[in-house]
């Protein structure tokens, strides 16, 4: 049975909401723990809760972060580490306190901090994970083929992801071939999850993470939560029927 619920709207629209409710869940709890994506999907909610920061409408100061994942062999000095990313586009421009902020560190042992994280999930819980999807259905790293109690730990990538990826890499720059990042098992374990799908090119993805569970698209497991919201844009929700997009 899928339990995940659907919104289907433009990003201005989905972004808004999604900025309400992290809004609602900063006042009711002022110190709630809340798991960090990169890329491009969650770039315009960063802009907004910027914003809103900004504006005094939001308050970050008791606020925890972690981030889910990040490249191996990248410092958070390297621009091109996710830990770099989300200093710069968020982190970096809210109120958040510095000992609030867990984000790993690529270039120092990833087993040692894989460790940590789980044990810091352990004590503190996450109260919101919000979430990319990739192409192949992954989210955070957890490719295809993870097991959906996995822990935190280390991933070897796709090649996919990794040319999916480069984008974001300069010229002759290489993408790393493994990363650390939170498991699925530990993403579940959120008291609430939202995802971020925008673009056709992850029509698929969100088509088969509403599909029966399955190891092949690890998103599909989010079905298995019980307060997991998907947001995406017409594109994105260009390949789901009817019955999905009346939840
Ligand atoms: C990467 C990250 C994921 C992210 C995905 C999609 O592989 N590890 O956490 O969700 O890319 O990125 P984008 O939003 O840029 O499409």
């Amino acid at each position: 049975m899928v339990s995940m619920q659907l919104f289907v709207y433009p990003e201005k629209i989905f972004v808004k909401k999604i900025s309400e409710e992290i809004s609602l869940l900063l006042k009711k709890k002022p110190s709630a723990v809340i798991a960090l994506p990169t890329g491009s999907s969650p770039l315009a909610l960063y802009k907004e809760l910027v914003k809103q920061c900004i504006q005094g409408k939001i308050d970050f100061s008791k606020a925890v972060f972690m981030n889910l994942d990040e490249y191996a062999g990248l410092s958070r000095e390297n621009k091109y580490s996710y830990a770099f990313f989300l200093r710069k586009n968020f982190l970096g421009k809210i109120n958040a306190q510095e000992k609030n902020i867990f984000l790993f560190n690529g270039a120092e042992n990833l087993q040692k901090q894989a460790r940590e994280r789980e044990a810091l999930v352990k004590r503190i819980g996450i109260d919101l994970a919000l979430l990319g999807i990739g192409q192949n259905g992954h989210i955070a790293f957890n490719e295809p083929g993870t097991r959906f109690d996995s822990k935190t730990g280390i991933a070897s990538l796709k090649a996919a992801t990794r040319k999916i990826n480069s984008r974001f890499f300069g010229a002759g720059e290489e993408v790393p071939k493994k990363a650390v990042t939170m498991g699925l098992g530990t993403i579940l374990r959120a008291k609430k999850i939202i995802l971020i799908a925008k673009g056709r090119k992850k029509a698929l993805a969100v088509k088969k993470m509403f599909e029966r569970p399955s190891l092949k698209i690890p998103a599909s497991f989010l079905q298995r939560h019980k307060n997991a919201l998907v947001f995406c844009d017409a594109e994105a929700a260009l390949l789901l029927n009817k019955t999905n997009k009346n939840r």
